[in-house]
């Protein structure tokens, strides 16, 4: 079963725990943190004492803390977020000047080690660190801003990356975030993709995050 990671970008930052409670308590096993500094990306976010304030949250939930980082030199901060309880530290090969080092000190931080890449940014980029990793996030949208359109060449992206993990042994998590709702769902779980990460419509859609989380639930449930 695919997992789900809601971004906690679109959820009411005043109501952040019980937002995030809500979530988990109907199946959501991540909770998604987007970090940016409006340098590497337009927008600016949140930093470590956000995750540091969710950590006994997903301790006492279960969940798992999947820290996305869209900033500059990410290597700067890595300490600061590991040391704040995330789980998992995310990095932009196009952010990183010495990548391979980068994910290194994620690594010997304690912490979990991914990578991504914006939409415009060759997959090939990531051959020389896919054994560093255990989780590739594809970019479905240009990062920056929740409530984005999914960019239609993402399966063939999705597929891609699959397929060189494959080829070097690796069954890391293949991760899409940006414009993901339960009707597009299961053309990037057909694809090869096994976290989802949700924003909008999580914590902005139809129904309440309960039923928003159950659609998914039930939009994989249906896949063969
Ligand atoms: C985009 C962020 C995403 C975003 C997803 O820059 O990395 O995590 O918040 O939000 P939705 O699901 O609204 O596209
Ligand atoms: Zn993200």
């Amino acid at each position: 079963m695919p997992i789900l990671a809601p971004s906690i970008l679109a959820a009411d930052f005043a109501n952040l725990e019980s937002h995030c409670r809500e979530a988990v308590e109907a199946g959501a096993e991540w909770i998604h943190v987007d970090v940016m500094d409006g340098h590497f990306v337009p927008n600016i976010t949140i930093g470590p004492p956000v995750v540091r304030s969710l950590r006994p949250v997903a301790d006492d939930t279960g969940a798992f803390l999947d820290v996305h980082l869209m900033i500059e030199e990410p290597g700067r901060y890595v300490k600061a977020f590991a040391d704040a309880g995330a789980d998992r530290i995310t990095v932009h090969v196009e952010a990183c000047t010495h990548l391979h080092r980068t994910l290194q000190s994620i690594r010997e931080a304690g912490v979990r080690a991914g990578v991504t890449l914006n939409p415009g940014t060759p997959v090939s980029s990531l051959e020389p660190v896919l054994h560093l990793v255990d989780l590739v996030l594809v970019m479905t949208v240009n990062p920056g801003f929740g409530g984005q359109a999914f960019i239609p060449e993402s399966p063939d992206r999705i597929r891609t990356v699959r397929s060189m993990l494959d080829a070097v042994g690796s069954n890391a998590h293949v991760q899409v975030d940006g414009g993901i709702t339960p009707d597009n769902v299961s053309a990037v779980i057909d694809a090869g993709a096994d976290v989802v990460v949700a924003g909008s419509a999580v914590f902005r859609g139809r129904g309440t995050v309960d039923e928003n989380v159950r659609a998914f639930r039930r939009a994989w449930s249906q896949l063969a």
